[in-house]
């Protein structure tokens, strides 16, 4: 039986107080900042422990050949204020919520990337199911309207182009992993709308790229580069990986994340399956680690650099894991193994320095361009409070569907 409000996820009364007080910290860590920010936004911590900042209408896209990805980080602010809202109920965490949001709300209109799933799926959705306020489901599904639009149909299926205005052939031809984890924006879309255009265009993109990025392994390629005609894959790639044939692990984390959802929205065994099995492959690489390294073929000391956000989102994803499978023993063991990750996380990668202003030290955001290496980053630690979340509130964050779909 899934877990829910009435029955949550069983920890013990240790592990209770050791995420409760993670929440405080969090909640404590976000008051203070959110008032220093202006109308910047966090990003990733430089050496000194500070937050790097930027505006979020940084948006996506190219300068001559260099490609900036844009802030696609500002959306994880404002889901850790929900996030410190629900955990507190003090209004001013959602007042700041509603104040930030208007900020990012002008990202709804950028057509140039796929983040826009990553950016309102952690801002707009949480805000209007934790307000019922239409006013942040009108964003969420502006923005679920660019995401669709990113559609490539072939020969082969359809996929979702990532980076880069449509019209771009170098955006338009390429798909990355991490596109899986912002399918979400598409199936919540479906469910507010009706209108199943949304979850066609996500499960079409989730059928591709089981083929094309799923490596006979089990592991993933970071990024593809398709044939627009016939939808073969020409290359797979990396770009923050090690190299085009290594485990990126947080690659790993996005396609454990993107097919758990993809079960839970389409009711299908198939992704569930293969949900398991890119998580089977990550368990055998962390070999008895709790936390990744950032690429799981790094060598040298690089192998030492970890990526403690790719390990917030496979615990918030094998959590969610837990809860879907319609085999309690499987479901156990997957939450067993999510709570671990979670417990670990709390234990020895929480910040409590207070010049250090993230929450997870030892993210990775990009080790090829030695940028937010060692500190923390936004989605660290939006994934780490989701998974929190998911333990601490079930239903309160991220919503139980009434009347949830089994999965056959
Ligand atoms: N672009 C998503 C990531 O850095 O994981």
């Amino acid at each position: 039986m899934p877990n829910d409000m009435n029955n949550p996820i069983e920890i013990t009364p240790a592990q209770r107080a050791l995420f409760s007080s993670t929440l405080d910290e969090m909640a404590r860590k976000v008051a203070q900042d959110e008032p220093t920010l202006g109308v910047e936004f966090p990003h990733v911590t430089s050496p000194d422990g500070a937050w790097v900042r930027q505006p979020a209408s940084l948006s996506a896209g190219y300068t001559g050949d260099s490609w900036s990805h844009g802030n696609w980080l500002c959306g994880f602010w404002v889901g850790l204020l929900l996030a410190s809202y629900q955990h507190t109920g003090e209004s001013r965490f959602l007042l700041w919520a509603r104040e930030r949001m208007r900020l990012v709300a002008q990202r709804a209109e950028d057509p140039n990337t796929h983040d826009i799933g990553f950016i309102f799926d952690s801002s707009a959705i949480p805000g209007f199911d934790i307000t019922g306020d239409a006013w942040y489901a009108g964003i969420a599904l502006e923005a679920a309207g660019k995401l669709r639009a990113r559609l490539v149909t072939t020969r082969a299926g359809a996929y979702l182009a990532s980076w880069g205005p449509m019209n771009d052939p170098r955006g338009r031809c390429s798909s990355a992993i991490d596109t899986m984890a912002n399918l979400s924006l598409l199936y919540w879309a479906a469910n507010y709308s009706g209108d199943a255009s949304y979850r066609l265009a996500a499960r079409a993109h989730a059928d591709i790229s089981a083929k094309a990025f799923i490596r006979s392994d089990d592991s993933t390629y970071h990024a593809v580069e398709y044939d627009t005609v016939s939808g073969e894959r020409r290359r797979g790639y990396t770009f923050q990986g090690a190299f085009d044939e290594s485990a990126w692990s947080r690659g790993q984390g996005w396609a454990i994340y993107g097919y758990v959802n993809t079960a839970r929205e389409t009711g299908k065994r198939e992704y569930l399956d293969l949900a398991e099995r890119l998580a089977t492959y990550y368990l055998k690489r962390l070999d008895g680690r709790q936390v990744p390294p950032w690429d799981f073929d790094a060598t040298g000391a690089d192998a030492d650099i970890k990526d403690t956000a790719a390990a917030a989102v496979v615990s918030s994803a094998l959590l969610e894991l837990g809860r879907v499978h319609p085999d309690p023993a499987a479901g156990a063991r997957w939450r067993t193994h999510g709570l671990a990750m979670l417990e670990a996380l709390c234990r020895t990668e929480v910040a409590s320095e207070p010049s250090q202003r993230g929450l997870l030290k030892n993210s990775c955001y990009s080790k090829p361009h030695n940028e937010g290496v060692d500190g923390a980053t936004m989605f660290g630690d939006f994934f780490f409070a989701e998974a929190l979340c998911r333990v601490m509130m079930p239903g309160r964050f991220r919503p139980l569907p009434a009347h949830p779909l089994a999965i056959i």
